[in-house]
This record gives structure tokens, C-alpha cells and sequence, in this order.
């Protein structure tokens, strides 16, 4: 039998949350954790951090950001920096994420520079890569998602090798349209071959997520494809008993026997 390779859930809760649901939500997945087999993260908007690394203090909860500045100081107003998200403790920092593509027009360039500044400070990018509906219905999502993922490849040489990847189909992100284990599979091993084209034998540890309305009823036929190592979950991460589903289909998952 191989190795499993450790999976990882890591919910994003985009631009939710107050203090006291916060304190409800982390309190109620530390309390559900049975330590877990998966590695387990929560990406939280900048003013939260504080507050749930104090929550999550001594859990198998890792802390994650949204998004990191390309910079690494200076006048670039509204940006949070990796030296900055590294003291409250961050470990794992979304860039790329299709909103911020999308909204804030930012390039596969600034993705990988914002990728590059994560790793510099020890903090692991995942790194979102995905196609419109548009483009899969055109036949191009191989060259879109290859396209995003070589910018960062071609800027991170050997580093490469700590980054985690998320394939996150735009057109099932909040839209409770889960792309089918074989679509996202078929796109995991295109990741995967890409991976190892760059970086050889180190590619095999990357992790690739996959992204876009994975909830409690799909994860487990989801994490069970070969090249799908953990989730990157958005609205089901809000819900304690969802997200601790996912964890335990993670954990399942593992150590289910590889066909
Ligand atoms: P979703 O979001 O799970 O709500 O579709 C996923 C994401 O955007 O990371």
C-alpha cells in the first residue's frame, strides 16, 4: 500500500464573521476535533486573526489569511504583509483566490509575487487557480489553469515544492455546483504532471486542493480521488458540524486503502 499523502481542509470564510460567531464556530470545531489525522486550517479576514489564534491556541487548527501584500512594507494602503501576518502566527495564506482575480484584477504575476513573499516569510501560499464557465464551455481550462499555475512555478524556482495548490472551478464557487470527482480529477492530475515537470520528485508532496461548493454530502467522493489531497471550503466551513465532516471524510479518506 503507499503513503497517503496528508490531506488538508482549510475553510475560507471570505468576508464573514463577527466576534461572537467566531468565538461559537472555533470553539465548537476545537471541541469536535478528535485530533485529527488531516491537517486541519482557517482562513479568517486580517481583523480576526488575533482573536482566533487566540481561540485556536494549542488545537490542530492552523491559522490562515485570505491574501498577502507583494510588498514587504511601505505605502501600500489597505495591504496586510507576510512579516506582518507571520507575527499573529498566520501559517497558510490564500492568494489567487478567483474574487480577488476577479474583482481586483490581479495577474498571474502579482499572484506568484504575492506567493513568493509568502514563502519568504515561512508562510505556505495556496495558491487558486481555475477556469470560468466561459472558458471550460470554450475547451480551455488545461491552458487557463496551466497558464496561472507556470507564473508561480517560473517565479519560485525549487520553492515550489512548499507551495499548496487549489483548483477552484470559478463557475462552482457559492454556486452549490460541485464539479464531478472526474472533472476535478482530470484537472488534479494535469496539476500534478505540471508539478513534476518543475520540480521532479519534490512535486509529489505538494498537496492539491480542490475548491468550489465541496460541503459534507460530497467530500468524501471528492477526497477520494487519487489526486485530490484536501479542500479548500468556502460556505461549508461557516457551519461547525459541515466543516467537521469534511475533516472526517479527510481523515476517512487516509486511511482508506489506495486501489
Ligand atoms: P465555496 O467557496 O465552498 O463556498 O464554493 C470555495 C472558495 O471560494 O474557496
Amino acid at each position: 500500500m503507499t503513503m497517503h499523502k496528508k490531506k488538508l481542509v482549510a475553510g475560507n470564510w471570505k468576508m464573514n464573521g463577527t466576534l461572537a460567531a467566531n468565538e461559537a464556530l472555533v470553539k465548537a470545531l476545537v471541541g469536535g476535533l478528535d485530533s485529527p489525522a488531516c491537517d486541519v486550517a482557517v482562513c479568517v479576514p486580517a481583523p480576526y486573526l488575533s482573536q482566533v489564534q487566540s481561540l485556536a491556541k494549542d488545537s490542530a487548527i492552523a491559522l490562515g489569511a485570505q491574501d498577502v501584500s507583494a510588498h514587504a512594507s511601505g505605502a501600500f494602503t489597505g495591504e496586510q504583509s507576510a512579516g506582518m501576518l507571520q507575527e499573529f502566527g498566520v501559517r497558510y495564506a490564500i492568494v489567487g483566490h478567483s474574487e480577488r482575480r476577479q474583482y481586483h484584477g490581479e495577474s498571474d504575476e502579482a499572484v506568484s509575487a504575492k506567493a513568493a513573499m509568502a514563502l519568504r516569510h515561512g508562510i505556505t501560499p495556496i495558491v487558486c487557480v481555475g477556469e470560468t464557465l466561459q472558458q471550460r464551455e470554450a475547451g480551455q481550462t488545461d491552458e487557463v489553469v496551466k497558464r496561472q499555475l507556470a507564473a508561480v512555478i517560473h517565479d519560485n524556482g525549487h520553492c515550489i515544492s512548499e507551495i499548496v495548490v487549489a483548483y477552484e472551478p470559478v463557475w462552482a464557487i457559492g454556486t452549490g455546483k460541485t464539479a464531478t470527482p472526474e472533472q476535478a480529477q482530470a484537472v488534479h492530475h494535469l496539476l500534478r504532471a505540471q508539478l513534476h515537470h518543475a520540480a521532479g520528485d519534490h512535486a509529489a508532496g505538494i498537496r492539491i486542493l480542490y475548491g468550489g461548493s465541496m460541503n459534507a454530502a460530497n467530500a468524501a467522493q471528492l477526497l477520494a480521488q487519487p489526486d485530490i489531497d484536501g479542500g479548500l471550503i468556502g460556505g461549508a466551513s461557516l457551519k461547525a458540524p459541515d466543516f467537521l465532516q469534511i475533516i472526517a471524510a479527510a481523515n476517512q479518506a487516509m486511511s482508506a486503502p489506495r486501489a
